[in-house]
């Protein structure tokens, strides 16, 4: 009984796990080519390294997949990754066809992804099933591991000469010579390649094993109506050093983890190999990445007969902030492509450090090596395993006599299953040599992504707040949409970060649930979505029912004994002149000012209202903007800066549960806050005057730090909103900032004593600063196993500890604020008669 039971599911495996790898687009796969919605790649999450890490986190939270990073990396590639997928013009009469799905796997990247699938990466487990993440998700996730080319035309072509604009400001890439491509494209058009190849396409079974003489010809099919100049290069992801084919990234990984030995026997499926003379066996790490592309690039280019193999080629997004569409600058020599170089160099950093992580830690989460490896400081428990630093490592790593032995048997492999223009008959070894030094050469001197040290430039601390976007629907989506994404992107909205709610400024409604996912945001956040919401802005509506919002809160945080994290930022973002700022608006804003404290309200506007606005912010020259934003997404990046300056200063806050939004007095007694550091990086505090205003000589906060957490320094001031120790003043710290080290096991004590002597009002007295900073280098071993607190593997532990909190607020006032409503209201009931 029991080995029947075993059989049958061993049966099921097989027959699931290779789906993606069978000639057709796999049927968990196909709704994202057959739902409209979903064929629509702007209705999917964008594609960036921050929404992968985001989606695959909710892939291991899920209670259904209970795997580890080794066998995730597998089930992701048999899940979600088909290469090659291309549309096809159905035959004249078939386009309206119900029974035919107009895309196939058969572009060349195909015949590389089903030897991985089926001999190197093989999967003795199930796939993933198909409610495993929703639809949107499957398909984004689909999108940036599958490498192909879509050369459809799509009529936007005159407008790729101009992606370079969008490039970022750091890339100083050489553009390809225009001269070849025109060369090469005429080429291709000639008649006589037109006529001689059409007519040649052959039917296949795609069930058979055999299709090596398959769908070449059909190539030619497809580029008779037309090929773009830009065409679109699936399966890349945007990070911040440069786009990544995921699918390689992953693949490596993947290999890595399980390492196998396999003969090009027996990936030519025992057919004589002519042109094997080279090495007989390839590890699969070297298919997986590098040598998969430069095979790939090596038969499909000389079958051409062309002498010398191009490596890399040029593009960009359409949108850097609304990164969808990565567009090629060429269409020619698209086999190793720029992406997929990165993804090859990090998937074979990372696979080949896999055993070494894993000993390091074996319960390592794949989104957490991801994250710690596309991160700018730290790295994979060492400090040079990071994405900013990988063509260092890849000149030390990559042996070129062992790549281009792996490369050539991986190639005459490959020959065996790939459907080519040509036979190659000779010269295997001279083409591979040949790819490889360009390769190397073009990795070099043309990849000029983000290095280490400009990478450390950047903010020393996270951005980490509850964001409410207050949106005016009169923005046009192509305009909102961008600044949106980035504003998100730049404060990390993420499982260890920020979260972000959408309300409508029509009325303070919630149109997108508070959420700590990216993926899940953009999913509902679409063109449709942003079309439903109520047009015009209301701010007496908006600010009542943002007020009780808060309210409820504060209530909720209070029952959960909440003591701190997350502050609150109201963002509006307002495309409608002439805001109308009534009483009742001046007054709601009165009441949330004073029983909401760590809510700070931004504005942003298209134009100049801060007549209007001034009394309605905490500090009327920093937190009120002007944003020129433009369909086109270019300015985004400049006009926001204000903006998020704004929204960083924001710092986590610490409070008093038992206050909620009513301020009864009560002592807080002692109270524990655990709190996580990242090596190098600086956390923020703040308390507000609500929890200290009436003096109380024992009201103090106690900085701990725990075991292992090494030296962290203590800063804190009642005037500069993030202190930190002065570093050029050695020793002296500043008047306004005082700082104390904090060795292991210690503690740094802060008074609270008169610390609003001399204010006679709450609201003037001003907010009580404190920043905790490790300055220890990147460690190498884990600390922190808790993967649902500690973002990373290597955060340093210590307690904030809060003793004898108050509770203050001018409470008279609310009581009066009642009344005056009240009065507005009946106010209002007059008038109206
Ligand atoms: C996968 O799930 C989606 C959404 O529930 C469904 O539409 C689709 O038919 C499913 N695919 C298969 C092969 O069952
Ligand atoms: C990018 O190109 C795609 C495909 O042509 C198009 O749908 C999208 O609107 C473009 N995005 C921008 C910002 O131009
Ligand atoms: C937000 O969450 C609440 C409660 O969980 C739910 O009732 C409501 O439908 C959700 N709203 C949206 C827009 O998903
Ligand atoms: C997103 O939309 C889905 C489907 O309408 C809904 O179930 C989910 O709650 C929404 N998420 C948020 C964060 O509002
Ligand atoms: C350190 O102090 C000096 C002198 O007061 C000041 O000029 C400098 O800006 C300070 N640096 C930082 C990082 O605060
Ligand atoms: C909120 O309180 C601060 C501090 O007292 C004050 O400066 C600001 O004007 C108040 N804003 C409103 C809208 O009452």
């Amino acid at each position: 009984m029991y080995w029947i039971a075993l059989a049958l599911l061993a049966i099921m495996d097989t027959a699931h796990a290779q789906m993606t790898a069978e000639a057709n687009v796999a049927p968990d796969l196909r709704e994202c080519y057959t739902d409209p919605e979903l064929l629509n790649r702007n209705n999917l999450p964008p594609v960036t390294i921050q929404v992968l890490i985001d989606i695959i986190q909710r892939i291991e939270d899920n209670p259904n997949v209970n795997v580890d990073l080794r066998v995730l990396a597998v089930l992701l590639l048999h899940t979600y990754r088909q290469d090659g997928i291309e549309y096809h013009q159905p035959e004249m009469g078939l386009s309206q066809s119900s029974i035919v799905l107009p895309f196939a796997p058969t572009f060349h990247s195909f015949y590389r992804h089903k030897l991985l699938l089926t001999k190197l990466i093989p999967s003795n487990r199930q796939s993933l099933d198909n409610n495993t993440i929703s639809s949107p998700l499957k398909c984004a996730l689909h999108h940036m591991l599958s490498t192909t080319v879509d050369s459809r035309v799509r009529g936007d072509e005159n407008t790729c000469g101009q992606l370079s604009q969008y490039r970022a400001m750091r890339t100083a890439r050489s553009a390809p010579s225009a001269e070849n491509n025109v060369k090469e494209d005429v080429e291709l058009f000639s008649p006589t390649g037109i006529n001689s190849h059409s007519g040649q396409m052959r039917q296949y079974d795609p069930n058979s094993d055999v299709e090596i003489n398959g769908f070449g010809g059909s190539k030619y099919e497809r580029q008779l109506l037309g090929a773009s100049t830009c065409p679109i290069l699936g399966g890349v992801i945007n990070t911040k050093w440069g786009a990544v084919s995921a699918g390689n990234l992953i693949a490596g990984i993947a290999a890595g983890a399980q390492l196998q030995q396999t003969t090009v026997t027996e990936l030519s499926r025992g057919l004589v190999n002519e042109v094997a003379n080279g090495q007989q066996s390839v590890i699969n790490l070297y298919p997986a990445t590098l040598s998969g592309d430069l095979a790939e690039a090596v038969l499909v280019q000389g079958t051409k007969g062309s002498n010398t193999i191009n490596i890399g080629s040029t593009g960009n997004w359409n949108s850097s902030y609304a990164s969808r569409y990565y567009m090629l600058s060429s269409r020619n020599n698209v086999e190793m492509t720029d992406p997929e170089i990165r993804g090859g160099i990090d998937g074979f950093i990372l696979g080949n450090r896999m055993n070494n992580i894993l000993q390091t830690y074996g319960t390592l989460k794949l989104s957490q090596l991801l994250d710690m490896y596309y991160n700018p400081r730290n790295g994979v428990f060492d400090s040079s395993v990071r994405a900013c630093n990988r063509r260092e490592i890849s000149k030390t790593i990559l042996n070129d006599n062992e790549l281009v032995a792996q490369s050539e048997a991986f190639a005459a492999a490959l020959n065996a299953n790939m459907p080519l223009q040509g036979t190659l008959l000779t010269g295997l070894n001279q083409l591979v040599s040949n790819a490889v030094a360009n390769f190397q050469t073009y990795t070099q001197s043309n990849l000029n992504d983000l290095d280490c040290i400009s990478s450390e430039l950047g903010i020393d601390y996270r951005t980490i707040t509850n964001l409410y976007i207050v949106l005016d629907t009169t923005w046009p989506y192509q305009t909102i949409y961008p600044a949106i994404t980035y504003i998100l992107e730049s404060i990390e909205v993420g499982k260890y970060g920020s979260s972000v709610t959408l309300l409508s400024a029509y009325d303070g409604s919630v149109v997108i649930n508070k959420t700590f996912s990216l993926s899940e945001f953009h999913t509902n956040y679409t063109l449709a979505t942003h079309q439903s919401m109520l047009s015009g802005v209301n701010l007496e509506n908006t600010y009542t029912n943002i007020k009780n919002m808060m309210q409820a809160t504060l209530l909720d945080e209070s029952r959960l004994n909440y003591v701190g994290g997350n502050p609150t930022v109201l963002l509006f973002l307002l495309n409608s002149g002439n805001l109308e700022i009534n009483d009742g608006v001046r007054e709601q804003a009165r009441i949330i000012n004073e029983t909401v404290p760590d809510l700070r309200v931004i504005y942003a506007t298209a134009n100049n209202q801060f007549d209007n606005l001034w009394n309605l912010v905490r500090d009327m020259y920093s937190d009120i903007h002007v944003i020129s934003l433009s369909s086109s997404g270019t300015n985004v990046e400049n006009t926001l800066t204000p903006v998020l300056d704004n929204i960083r200063q924001v710092s986590r806050r610490i409070i008093n549960p038992l206050c909620g939004f009513e301020y009864k007095d009560e002592s807080s007694g002692s109270r524990m806050l655990d709190q996580y550091i990242e090596p190098g990086y600086i956390n923020f505090y703040s308390i507000s005057p609500n929890y200290f205003y009436d003096n109380n000589d024992d009201s103090k906060i106690r900085v701990i730090s725990n075991t292992g957490s090494g030296t962290l320094t203590v800063c804190y001031s009642r005037v500069v909103a993030q202190p930190r120790r002065n570093a050029t003043v050695a020793g002296t710290d500043d008047s306004l900032i005082t700082c104390e080290d904090l060795v292991t096991n210690g503690n740094v004590e802060i008074s609270l004593k008169d610390a609003c002597d001399g204010y006679s009002t709450i609201g003037s007295c001003p907010l009580f600063y404190i920043s905790v900073q490790s300055t220890a280098a990147s460690i190498a071993n884990p600390l922190c196993s808790n993967n649902n607190v500690c973002r990373f593997p290597f955060n340093l532990k210590f307690q904030i500890q809060t003793e004898q909190l108050g509770c203050f607020s001018s409470g008279t006032s609310i009581a009066a604020s009642l009344i005056f409503v009240l009065f507005i209201q009946i106010f209002n009931i007059f008038r109206s008669f």
